[in-house]
């Protein structure tokens, strides 16, 4: 089946099998493996992505589902070698360890913030509800997180 999709700004075409997931066809075929896969069940929420305006959660997404949609993953969040504010809060607040989780978690953050500039500890921990970490016990990413909407809006 012909898809087409605009991808961090950028458009492709592609005829795929329509039982494909968006995550494995952003992972396998257009090699943007910064998407994880850790449950591929909708548990963990390592591959979310934006795709119109949402977060959503790639791997029990079809990627026929996604046709003629704008997506926006990990890979686009960078301005060229300048880290998203959301990015650099995670950095200089180690809201990371292994960093399995952190694709995701930065997706669903910019999520948050967007539609919440200003969230509490509370409302940012509601919100990372579908998202799990294993290394962090997400303290530092709440922090993180908190920090990056003070830097947006300032
Ligand atoms: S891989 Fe999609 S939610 Fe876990
Ligand atoms: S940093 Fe390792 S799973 Fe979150």
């Amino acid at each position: 089946m012909q898809i087409s999709t605009t991808i961090n700004g950028k458009t492709y075409s592609h005829d795929i099998e329509p039982r494909i997931s968006l995550a494995h066809y952003l992972r396998e075929i257009l090699d943007l493996t910064g998407t994880h896969i850790g449950c591929d069940t909708s548990g963990c929420g390592a591959c979310t992505v934006n795709l119109n305006g949402m977060a959503v959660k790639s791997c029990t997404l079809l990627a026929v589902q996604a046709d003629g949609g704008e997506i926006t993953t990990i890979e686009g969040m960078a301005d060229g070698n300048t880290m998203h504010p959301i990015q650099e809060a995670f950095k200089e607040h180690h809201g990371l360890q292994c960093g399995f989780c952190t694709p995701g978690m930065v997706m669903t953050a910019a999520d948050i913030i967007k539609n919440n500039p200003n969230p509490t500890e509370e409302e940012i921990r509601h919100g990372l509800e579908g998202n799990f970490c294993r290394c962090t016990g997400y303290h530092n990413i709440v922090k993180s997180i908190q920090h990056a909407a003070e830097k947006l809006n300032s």
